[in-house]
């Protein structure tokens, strides 16, 4: 059933239909349709505009057209334009006359832009608690890692001695703020378009407020022809799981690393790992890989809605029903993701001895040896000259600063003395790095503390 054919005397061709429809992918928001058609129909009547008894009738046939989608009793009609025309055109076949009533006051450009809003803050509430998931067992794996020494990088060269604690609470924040850009988001999204009509309002005395309250949005929106054009919402969303899966991704990309047999910092679980149809031998990191991967498809799916907006004019435009399938699609991604993601790091088995080895090469120490020679009065740009030296003469003899003779130590200054070995140990090199932030041990309690603090905080009671 149509809900235009009125000023049409030749009958749409199959390819304009097939073209044009969008129930094959709005299928998705019936249930939002049917809140949204609730919320309206009742305000409706309170209001006056539809008698208590057309309300009732309304209301009745609506539930049972929910019942019996989620049953699966019901199907979608592929006659049916899109999910608003299907669902009127099942309310009106079971209630009659009363149905046609349901849409007075009401535009689909209107009651899109509020199930499409319905939709967004129920999956981006539910991408948020994924992410807090991870943000949690983050946090567990810090606490048990807080003291294994690994190699921190720079250039993805060994750079400084540091902690598996530090470089896991460092995704830690950035998901931090990953939450905190889809609260910010879910705040500003939350007003009400319902009531913007096609574009300019309408003529009957619909309360905007009271459909709002009923929906639990703050308040409607301020102006009917933004209400209807408006898609930034789902930009931001897509920018934030943009920027989510950016993060998923370089994590992605050092367990894959620290997979390899070069590293063999990291055990990826059997139950996380694929094998090759043709090298026995191989067990391959494809969980991360994929995530990886999929991180190209929310980018794809930001850069096409934005694409999809830059020249419309105000207000609606058919080009406007392409937002759906990629925000879908970059919601339903970055869940995926998160889910297997966060189960992954769950078990992975990181090699402590692998990585303190690891730290213990490659003059991860030099900096601490430069400072050694500061404390006892020396310029710190002499001290960098003096280490580079002695970090020349053991890539020479292929040792290691710490296996160093004294009388080498000695030669090249005097402030060198037997406690150098211990200041130049990567354990202690660690325990002093004490800078709020850094990888001490009470530095890192405190981070883990405050991560702590925050999650109880952004869970919600039960
Ligand atoms: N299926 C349409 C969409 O998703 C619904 C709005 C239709 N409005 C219109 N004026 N044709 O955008």
């Amino acid at each position: 059933m149509k809900l235009w054919g009125g000023r049409f005397t030749e009958e749409t061709a199959q390819e304009t239909f097939v073209f044009n429809a969008s129930l094959p992918f709005d299928r998705r928001l019936y249930r939002e349709d049917i809140e949204g058609s609730l919320a309206h129909a009742q305000m409706l009547t309170e209001t006056g505009i539809l008698t208590p008894a057309e309300g009732d009738r309304i209301r009745t046939g609506l539930i049972a057209v929910l019942e019996d989608l989620e049953r699966g009793t019901l199907e979608f009609d592929e006659t049916a334009e899109d999910i608003h025309s299907f669902v009127e055109a099942q309310l009106t076949a079971r209630i009659g006359d009363a149905g046609k009533k349901l849409h007075t006051g009401r535009s689909r450009n209107d009651q899109v832009a509020l199930d499409m809003r319905l939709f967004t803050r129920r999956r981006a509430r539910e991408i948020r608690a994924l992410v807090l998931d991870l943000i949690r067992v983050l946090t567990e794996r810090m606490e048990q890692h807080a003291n294994t020494v690994m190699p921190g990088f720079t250039h993805l060269q060994k750079a400084q001695p540091i902690t598996l604690g530090l470089h896991l609470g460092a995704y830690a924040q950035m998901f931090r703020r990953d939450c905190g850009r889809l609260s910010d988001l879910l705040v500003r999204m939350n007003e009400c378009p319902l009531g913007a009509g096609a574009l300019a309002g309408t003529t009957y005395p619909l309360d905007r407020s009271a459909v709002a309250q009923t929906l639990g949005f703050d308040r409607p929106t301020a102006n009917s022809l933004d209400s209807v054009s408006d898609r930034d919402y789902l930009l931001e969303l897509l920018s934030a799981l943009s920027i989510l899966m950016m993060h998923l991704s370089r994590f992605c990309e050092e367990i894959i690393l620290w997979n390899s047999d070069e590293y063999r910092f990291v055990e990826i679980p059997d139950a996380f790992a694929t094998g090759s149809s043709i090298m026995p031998q191989k067990k391959n990191p494809d969980v991360a890989e994929l995530v990886r991967g999929k991180t190209g498809r929310v980018y794809g799916d930001l850069m096409s809605l934005l694409t999809a907006m830059k020249g419309l004019p105000l207000a609606y435009n058919k080009d406007m029903q392409e937002d759906k399938e990629p925000a879908f699609d970059a919601m339903d991604t970055a869940a995926a993701c998160l889910g297997v993601f966060t189960a992954m790091v769950r078990e992975l088995s990181f090699r402590e001895d692998v990585m303190e080895k690891s730290a213990a090469r490659g003059f991860t120490n030099a900096t601490d040896a430069a400072d050694y020679l500061v404390k006892k009065g020396m310029p710190f740009r002499d001290a960098h000259g003096v280490i580079g030296h002695l970090v020349l003469t053991c890539i020479g003899r292929g040792i290691s600063l710490d296996e160093l003779p004294l009388e080498d130590f000695k030669a090249a200054s005097e402030l060198f003395d037997e406690d150098v070995y211990d200041a130049i140990s990567v354990k202690t090199c660690v325990a002093q790095r004490i800078t709020e932030g850094g990888p001490a041990p009470e530095a890192m309690a405190r981070q883990i503390e405050d991560l702590r603090a925050w999650l109880r905080e952004e869970t919600p009671e039960e």
